[in-house]
């Protein structure tokens, strides 16, 4: 199994998450990064996501990874509007990743149910695992839950 953790992160959350999980798996990680940022004030930043997902809209994200390496992507997001961010989308959209096995996971404040809805209907062409949702109060102590996350999914990486 060759692993990749990508991500998307506003806050610094999913990526605590992220970094833990590339640390217990020992595999590679790469952050997504949204060619124009979302603004750091909270307002601002509920309007855009919210008409970004009101219109489907792909927002342009920078740079492309090239993942042919991987079998594996664990993919996380903060959930945003009982979903994923629409950059996750444009990540999905952009690369040429159809078939490989994506193991989602996210932060949260309120409720994470069915947050992976949305991407596993538009991407059927993947291998979808369960969503792995850790709170946002616990992202930056989850070596427990990541622990479990890995045991349950029977991870590895080669090498
Ligand atoms: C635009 C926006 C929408 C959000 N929508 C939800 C939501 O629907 N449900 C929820 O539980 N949390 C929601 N949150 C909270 C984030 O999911 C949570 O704070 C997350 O851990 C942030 O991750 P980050 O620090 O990696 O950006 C929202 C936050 C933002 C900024």
């Amino acid at each position: 199994m060759n692993c990749i953790v990508i991500y998307f992160s506003r806050r610094g959350h999913t990526k605590a998450v992220a970094t833990e999980i590339s640390r217990q798996l020992n595999c590679d990680t790469k952050d997504i990064v949204p060619a124009k940022w979302y603004s750091g004030f909270y307002m601002r930043c509920l309007i855009r996501s919210y008409k970004e997902k009101r219109d489907g809209i792909l927002p342009p994200i920078r740079g492309k990874l090239n993942l042919s390496l991987y079998d594996t992507i664990i993919l996380g997001f903060p959930v945003w509007w009982g979903s994923a961010p629409r950059v996750i989308f444009s990540f999905m959209k952009s690369h040429k990743i159809q078939g490989r096995r994506i193991i989602p996971f996210c932060t949260y404040r309120g409720s994470a149910a069915n947050a992976d809805k949305d991407l596993t209907e538009a991407f059927p062409d993947n291998e979808w695992r369960g969503l792995f949702a850790v709170k946002s109060a616990k992202a930056k102590r989850c070596s427990k839950e990541v622990e479990e996350f890995i045991k349950k999914h029977n991870l590895k990486q080669d090498g």
